[in-house]
């Protein structure tokens, strides 16, 4: 029979290789969606809006213009090689998160699992209810959710509400980052620290004053 400190260090050796398996599966998803995006244009990155790469290289925060997204427009920037889903949500999508038929669909509708910061512990998932940012890596094994916001337009599934369906396992999310029940994924979406420095410009990588919260606090990335 095993050890106590045998059978730990298996533990421990089983995460570790759990952990390098992850990665690894994440970086070919995210060479592969890179190499799809080029044609889908399903994730339109704003190099535009995003600090010279050394800025990024760093880790330091990230400055984001939102002025020029409209209602229902996702964008996405890079920050710490994450990326990070800017949406716009419109009054239509808040009514439907809100819903009781959207929260009876999800794994965790109340944030009770730390996957966002304390000022995001809220129904939207945000600090301000039309503004979405998410990290958009998938819970499951790391690949990039689609985004599909409509319910009646360009639908993955039938009855479909708007959210976020992951390709490779099918895993959903609606357009908070909450999860759905069901589905190989098993946390919401991650939210990382940001700030809005004023009604347009959110910095990426920043907490509100007095708040400390990062995404190693977090139960998974
Ligand atoms: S990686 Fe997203 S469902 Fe498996």
């Amino acid at each position: 029979m095993a050890s106590s400190s045998e059978a730990a260090t298996a533990n421990s050796e089983g995460h570790a290789a759990e952990g390098a398996e992850r990665r690894d599966f994440l970086k070919m998803v995210t060479l592969a969606t890179a190499a799809v995006g080029v044609c889908a244009v399903a994730w339109p990155f704003i190099d535009s809006m995003n600090p010279a790469k050394d800025t990024i290289a760093a880790g330091s925060p990230i400055d984001v213009d939102l002025s020029q997204v409209a209602p229902g427009q996702q964008i996405v920037v890079l920050w710490r090689e994450k990326p990070i889903l800017l949406v716009n949500r419109p009054a239509e999508a808040l009514k439907t998160l809100q819903s009781s038929a959207m929260i009876n669909r999800l794994r965790d509708p109340d944030s009770r699992v730390l996957q966002q910061p304390p000022y995001a512990d809220n129904w939207h998932r945000s600090v301000k209810p039309e503004w979405a940012v998410l990290v958009g890596i998938c819970t499951h094994l790391g690949c990039l959710p689609q985004y599909f916001p409509n319910p009646s337009a360009n639908t993955p599934v039938a009855d479909w509400p708007g959210g976020y369906l992951c390709p490779c396992h099918g895993s959903k999310y609606d357009l908070a980052g909450r999860v759905w029940q069901g589905v190989p994924a098993p946390f919401n979406l991650p939210v990382p620290p940001y700030n809005f420095l004023d009604a347009r410009t959110v910095r990426i990588g920043e907490n509100p004053p007095n708040v400390t919260y990062s995404l190693n606090d977090i139960v998974q990335i």
